[in-house]
């Protein structure tokens, strides 16, 4: 199997990041990562591509007065690298149309909520402030507005009494690192089917059970 070339994006630790190094270091999935960039000179990501010997580069978005002008300097980059899919690893930008463009239905996102739930920002705090009893994580492919593009996988989980937005970020990324990855090689692999809003994801089952919470009394 051929592996494609990605290009992550990251603006912070890089938790997920290291979750698609991991998974095409011990090739389980047909992917390498050939570039990381970062709009934040002070991003873990960039320290976690350099440790794993990947090429980590630095675009300031401050030394830009015009997003079109940042959008083209990645771009460049992106396509200097021979990048197939771009990654978005909690990357704090926005992408711009051209940025779209130039990858038409080539960007995937992660995003720490059940979209269309909680767009945006602070995501966490504001499922528990809403009352949510579950939330979870969602990949989805990049389009022009904000966390709307069409989702390939979502994983779920709990909404705990005592949670704060640190504790179910916690247990959210822990879902991150394992559907993103996965997400990347199906892509890799020719699996997802794109029809408008709906990606068929080939080869897979129906998800099988119903998640209650609180759970039901037995
Ligand atoms: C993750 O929660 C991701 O869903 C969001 O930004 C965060 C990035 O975390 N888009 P990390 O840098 O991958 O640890």
């Amino acid at each position: 199997m051929k592996k494609i070339r990605l290009g992550v994006l990251a603006s912070g630790g890089g938790t997920n990041l290291q979750s698609i190094i991991d998974a095409c270091a011990n090739q389980s999935i047909a992917a390498e990562v050939a570039v990381v960039i970062s709009n934040n000179p002070d991003a873990g990501a960039l320290q976690r591509a350099r440790n794993a010997a990947i090429t980590a580069e630095c675009i300031n978005h401050r030394d830009f007065s015009r997003r079109d002008d940042f959008d083209a300097a990645v771009v460049a980059r992106l396509q200097h690298h021979q990048v197939d899919l771009v990654v978005l690893a909690g990357f704090m930008r926005i992408i711009g149309d051209n940025f779209l463009t130039a990858f038409p239905m080539r960007i995937m996102n992660i995003h720490p909520a059940l979209l269309p739930s909680f767009p945006g920002l602070h995501v966490q705090q504001q499922a528990i402030d809403y009352g949510a009893r579950f939330s979870g994580c969602t990949v989805h492919f990049v389009d022009s507005g904000v966390d709307t593009g069409p989702i390939i996988i979502q994983a779920v989980v709990p909404v705990l009494p005592d949670d704060d937005s640190d504790t179910l970020a916690a247990r959210i990324l822990e879902q991150e690192h394992r559907i993103y990855p996965q997400a990347i090689d199906w892509y890799a692999r020719g699996l997802l089917q794109v029809d408008g809003r709906k990606v068929t994801v080939l080869q897979t089952q129906p998800a099988a059970a119903a998640l209650i919470n609180p759970p039901l009394k037995s």
